[in-house]
């Protein structure tokens, strides 16, 4: 850094110096230039001023008055001289100073009197430098004689070796004062900079500092932090990867890490290129301020089908809801992601109003979602909402098959609900595809599927995928049972297959989950683990225990049947009054549905009331905060919670039960789970309820609350080795590696792989 000050401050002085040089130099030209005019000018008005006084007198012969005339003069005027010549140059008189140079005729006054007009000189007298003025003048018809007027002319050159002793200085002090801005701009600007982040990386590197904390302030080198922190935060994945390898290989732990699913997904492809589809995209977005804002919604499904997609370069297909969605894709409605390190394609497909209202909130959202959860909501069948569908269907098949083009046995994994159709209008024009579809609602019994006017329809487009995944074999159960009553197909109980005319489906069941990450170390983290008071007082609420709710607001979580059972709670045991508080984060959902619109005024008003009838002071038993919360915000209050309460009243899996526990190093809290929960299957250490029944909930509670802290911990330790185990990598890696055991048209016999029903592979349980 020396050498770069250095090579600053002599750069600038040079250039300061030079420019100095030249501006002075100019300067005194101009001055020097300016003086001898006047000078000039004044000597020759002196000298005609004395012509008319002195040439009478020297045709008088009268050199003693010349004399005096010439003292006189030269006191006067302050000039530095004055002699007097007759016609042939000899000196008539001669002030003192002058008197011995010019005792004698100059060269001047002789230019002049042979010119006959008046000569100018610069010389020097006794060192001294003086300018001459020689005036002849003349009498009736010849010259009578001259004068010569001196000045001493050194005021010019001192003036101008002050102009020279200024710039000096002036030079002098800018380079003292550039040196020490430059000294300090260094120092402040780039080298605290760039120790700041050598600092930092070196950190890093040791793993002292968290490569989102700590950010040292960059100034100058800010764009590059964004860039640095990127690198960074991936060698700590990359480090934390290894690490948690190294353990599980120490442990022979059979654990399933990100990672490990991205190496297992190559080698099950084997070069075939993986799709997905979904109607809700994996990034979204949207208009904020001035910019765009970027949200990936909550979902498990971005956790667990990124590293995939990461893996091979995949493609997905989904609904451009973002209200800036258009602004960030190129010109096939393509945007690489994730942002800060594109890895894979989303292709985003354009819905109109109309498209979404009858496809999305109508069949899928006022059908299918009813039906298919027993909540006691009647689905609406209307033919529009049908014809919508199967449109939209048709057209997320179409943008799928334009994506597949040049692709030899494409992969898709389809998402959900939304698009039954679509595997067989996939394999109508594709059979060499592998398709599977992950169905993430329950299927309802064969009964109440039944009364779908379109059911045939549904299921035969299912039929049309290789595999069907749904979280719980009595989902699985249930699909073929609907299928085995409404369609003519070959169900096969024995292999958990379908035929369905020359082609098969697999049906198996893939209990969705989440990451279960490893206890941070990080000192950040212990903070928000602590922070149960400041939470609270960001509530404005003062409570000793708290219970806690996550949910999209939708009629079948079940959330004004879970406050009656804090009611009960208070009716039953006053004891919790001014002691539990239960905080219900609830994010709107499709409230363009009435029936959501009014659930969430429900909500809140059931919030009001049980509040208004028990609250007091600065306590009160519930708390709802509606909005969307980012995971953060969320872990922030699973990990202060005493309890969490999931009282679905029918739910595929359900998420946050899983969430909740793995939120949870400290195996603290209890879990309050619904047993109509795809969830419950997994998680039997939680306590069990049904939300119905408003008693045994409220019992559940207290259990909860009361349950010894010993039982408790054994409980979460084994809830959470559950999820550790079945984590939502394992679902995206039994999954695929089940599709990729099915034989598809075209595939020669000798690769490896077989047919749906013989499908061994990996255990999805
Ligand atoms: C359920 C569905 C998902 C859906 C999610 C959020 O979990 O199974 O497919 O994405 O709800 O609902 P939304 O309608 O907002 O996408």
């Amino acid at each position: 850094m020396r050498i770069v000050s250095l090579r600053l401050i002599l750069s600038l002085l040079m250039g300061i110096a030079v420019v100095s040089l030249v501006f002075s130099y100019n300067q005194v030209v101009h001055q020097r230039h300016t003086l001898q005019l006047n000078l000039e000018e004044r000597a020759r008005l002196e000298a005609e001023s004395l012509e008319g006084k002195i040439a009478p007198v020297v045709q008088r012969g009268r050199a003693q008055e010349l004399q005096r005339i010439a003292e006189r003069f030269r006191a006067h005027e302050r000039i530095a001289g004055l002699a007097i010549y007759d016609a042939a140059g000899k000196p008539l008189a001669a002030t003192a100073g002058v008197a011995e140079h010019l005792g004698r005729p100059s060269l001047t006054v002789l230019q002049a009197l042979s010119g006959k007009h008046a000569a100018a000189a610069y010389s020097t007298v006794d060192g001294v430098p003086v300018h001459i003025y020689a005036l002849p003048f003349e009498g009736r018809e010849d010259a009578v004689g001259a004068l010569a007027v001196v000045h001493d002319v050194s005021y010019i050159a001192a003036s101008e070796a002050r102009v020279w002793r200024d710039t000096l200085l002036r030079v002098l002090i800018l380079g003292g004062v550039i040196s020490l801005i430059t000294i300090l701009i260094v120092r402040w600007s780039l080298e605290g900079p760039i120790a700041r982040a050598a600092y930092w990386i070196r950190g890093l590197r040791t793993g002292r500092v968290s490569s989102r904390r700590d950010l040292p302030t960059w100034d100058v080198f800010q764009p590059l932090a964004a860039e640095l922190a990127n690198l960074a935060q991936s060698f700590e994945a990359a480090r934390s990867a290894a690490e948690t390898e190294a353990r599980l290989r120490e442990m022979a732990d059979s654990s399933w890490t990100a990672e490990r699913l991205a190496v297992h997904v190559q080698s099950k492809l084997q070069g075939s290129r993986l799709f997905v589809v979904s109607n809700r995209e994996p990034y979204i977005d949207t208009r904020h301020g001035k910019g765009i804002r970027t949200v990936v919604p909550p979902s498990g499904l971005v956790t667990a089908l990124e590293p995939i997609l990461c893996a091979c370069n995949g493609t997905w297909v989904a609904h451009g809801s973002g209200d800036a969605d258009r602004e960030t894709v190129d010109s096939r409605d393509h945007v690489q992601v994730p942002y800060e390190n594109p890895r894979y394609t989303l292709r985003r497909l354009w819905l109109s109003k109309q498209e979404e209202e009858g496809y999305y909130f109508g069949f899928a959202n006022e059908g299918l979602w009813p039906l298919c959860h027993i909540a006691h909501t009647r689905p609406l069948f209307r033919a529009s909402d049908w014809e919508a569908y199967r449109a939209v269907n048709q057209k997320f098949a179409d943008a799928l098959l334009e994506e597949m083009e040049g692709t030899e046995q494409p992969i898709l994994l389809a998402q959900d609900y939304h698009f039954a159709l679509l595997p067989r209008m996939i394999k109508t024009r594709r059979p060499d595809a592998r398709i599977a579809i992950f169905w993430h609602i329950p299927w309802p019994n064969a009964e109440a599927f039944g009364i779908c006017p379109w059911q045939r329809e549904l299921l035969d487009g299912l039929l049309g995928a290789d595999l069907i995944g749904f979280h719980i074999q009595s989902h699985c159960n249930n699909f073929m049972e609907s299928v085995d009553r409404s369609l003519e197909s070959r169900v096969d109980w024995e292999h958990f297959s379908i035929k369905r005319g020359h082609h098969r489906t697999a049906i198996r069941p893939f209990p969705i989950s989440v990451d279960l990450p490893e206890p941070s170390e990080d000192p950040a983290d212990e903070s928000i683990y602590l922070d149960r008071a400041n939470l609270l007082r960001e509530l404005g609420v003062e409570a000793l225990l708290v219970g806690v709710g996550v949910d999209r607001v939708d009629y079948t979580k079940g959330i004004p049947e879970r406050f009656h059972a804090i009611e009960r709670l208070l009716e039953r045991y006053p004891v919790y009054r001014g002691q539990f508080t239960f905080v219900q984060i609830g994010a709107p959902s499709r409230t363009h549905i009435k029936r959501y619109h009014d659930l969430l005024a429900e909500v809140e008003a059931e919030a009001e009331r049980i509040n208004w009838r028990f609250q007091s002071g600065n306590w009160k038993p519930i708390v709802f905060r509606k909005g969307q919360h980012s995971h953060r915000e969320i872990q922030r209050f699973y990990r202060i919670a005493d309890l969490c309460l999931v009282t679905s009243l029918h739910d595929g899996m359900n998420l946050v039960a899983k969430e909740f526990v793995a939120a949870r190093p400290d195996e603290g809290g209890m879990l309050v789970l619904s047993r109509f929960t795809g969830a419950a299957r997994e998680l039997r250490d939680a306590i069990l309820v049904n939300p119905y029944d408003v008693e045994q909930t409220a019992e559940g509670i207290r259990l909860a609350l009361e349950m010894e802290p010993e039982a408790r911990q054994a409980r979460m330790r084994r809830m959470r080795q559950t999820v550790r185990d079945h984590n939502v990598y394992r679902w995206a890696g039994n999954l695929i590696a089940q599709l990729c055991e099915i034989r598809v048209k075209g595939e020669p016999a000798s690769t490896g792989t077989a047919a749906p029903g013989a499908a061994a592979g990996v255990s999805a349980a």
